[in-house]
């Protein structure tokens, strides 16, 4: 049986996949952390799409810029359809890994120098993609690219998402010279897809310890974010007596314990890993804490419970759902015949976001996930082994491959 682990890549792909993952290296990277801080429209983005043109224009590549801001490059003709597509995201989230996404679209490029040096003729287009704003870091809405394109969002919806800073998403692509008017649904480019399969590190442990760098992703959780209000009024810490302040904090408190105990007895998981709050002063009483609740479970009924009991802790709270993705089950006789021609790689669910989930709701898409030693993601400390980002370069040239070429005409 074939085992994507022992396939070897020519020395020149592996140089090239080095090359460009140290060309990536220091951009958008936040010394005093070691994280990255690649959120879209930003001068540390710019820098990534600048890389990603040059790595097409230097492999003759046809490249292009889609109208939600997505980079495109192609190899044979976009309009012939039926494209196989792979490719992920080089966004971040603050202070985020290297891994996280750039992983799929370096190792995107060095798969084809890979199917190249093979001397494979594709009968079908093939195309790298780099989705804008998949982990939703700075308009607060993952997988922004790949929403917009298949429509998850509305156009007029996204335009209106704004940052930290209030700048909203249309002036943010205006000023990095995109035409925010032209965003949207794109059906003539959803159907020029025939499959999209995304290369990823993995964010768990599942194939840490065992003999497997490669595996391919069963499902995604159902997961959402919720934005909570709580309103208090601004007093003086030290002279305000206990019975009369109106503390937002103290339902705040209340709403973070009630979400792990119920992600604990569901078997589900909870974050509230942001907060913001005002007017923000050691010896004040907060007038308002706006914190983000991050949900996953196995089963929507299970999400659902789990929000509403940390809603009903949140006393008083106001509570709006900023994004929700239903449950994504990867096209299984995709997964079946990618798991197949990896040598029956390990199967494996997961609860985190991806662009590939989004498209899986248009065409058949399929993830490959490279083993993490230590499991951590969304974190400085994320690592892959470089031997298994190989290994899954090797493993996506032979899945591409298999898909390009045309299956063998079955007897009767
Ligand atoms: O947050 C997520 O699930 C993903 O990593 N975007
Ligand atoms: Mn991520
Ligand atoms: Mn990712």
């Amino acid at each position: 049986m074939r085992e994507a682990a022992t396939r070897v890549l020519p020395e020149e792909v592996e140089d090239g996949f080095r090359r460009m993952w140290r060309d990536l290296l220091p951009v958008g990277r936040f010394d005093a952390t070691g994280g990255y801080r690649r959120h879209a429209w930003t001068a540390a983005d710019a820098e990534c799409r600048a890389w990603f043109e040059e790595q097409a224009l230097r492999r003759g590549l046809a490249y292009e810029v889609d109208r939600n801001g997505n980079q495109w490059a192609w190899l044979g003709d976009p309009a012939a359809g039926d494209a196989v597509v792979t490719g992920s995201h080089l966004d971040s989230v603050p202070d985020g890994g290297a891994y996280d996404g750039p992983l799929g679209v370096a190792g995107a490029f060095a798969a084809i120098d890979a199917l190249r040096a093979r001397g494979l003729r594709p009968r079908r287009p093939l195309a790298v993609v780099n989705f804008t704003e998949e982990e939703g870091a700075r308009f607060g809405l993952a997988c922004l690219g790949s929403r917009l394109m298949t429509g998850a969002v509305g156009a007029e919806t996204a335009r209106a998402l704004r940052d930290a800073d209030g700048v909203t998403l249309a002036a943010a692509m205006e000023r990095a010279g995109r035409d925010p008017g032209a965003a949207g649904r794109d059906d003539e480019r959803l159907a020029r897809i025939g499959v999209f399969v995304e290369l990823h590190v993995e964010q768990g442990r599942y194939l840490a310890g065992t003999p497997h760098p490669v595996g391919v992703a069963s499902a995604i959780w159902p997961h959402g974010r919720w934005r909570f209000d709580f309103r208090g009024e601004a007093n003086h810490a030290g002279t305000t007596r206990l019975e009369d302040r109106r503390d937002p904090m103290l339902a705040y408190a209340a709403a973070v314990l009630a979400a792990r105990a119920g992600a604990e007895r569901l078997g589900a998981l909870a974050t509230f890993g942001r907060v913001r709050v005002e007017p923000n002063g050691t010896n004040a009483i907060a007038s308002l804490v706006s914190a983000w609740l991050d949900c996953r479970a196995p089963d929507a009924a299970l999400l659902d419970s789990l929000v509403e009991e940390t809603a009903r802790a949140a006393e008083g709270a106001e509570v709006t759902r900023e994004s929700y993705t239903a449950v994504v089950n990867f096209d299984p006789p995709l997964r079946d015949r990618v798991a197949r021609v990896l040598g029956g790689a390990p199967v494996l669910p997961t609860g985190a976001g991806h662009d590939a989930g989004i498209l899986a709701g248009e065409v058949p898409a399929a993830m490959l996930f490279v083993r993490n030693p230590t499991g951590v993601s969304h974190s400085p400390y994320e690592h892959a082994e470089e031997a298994d980002c190989l290994a899954s370069v090797a493993a996506l040239a032979t899945v591409l491959e298999d898909l390009l070429t045309p299956a063998p005409a079955t007897s009767p």
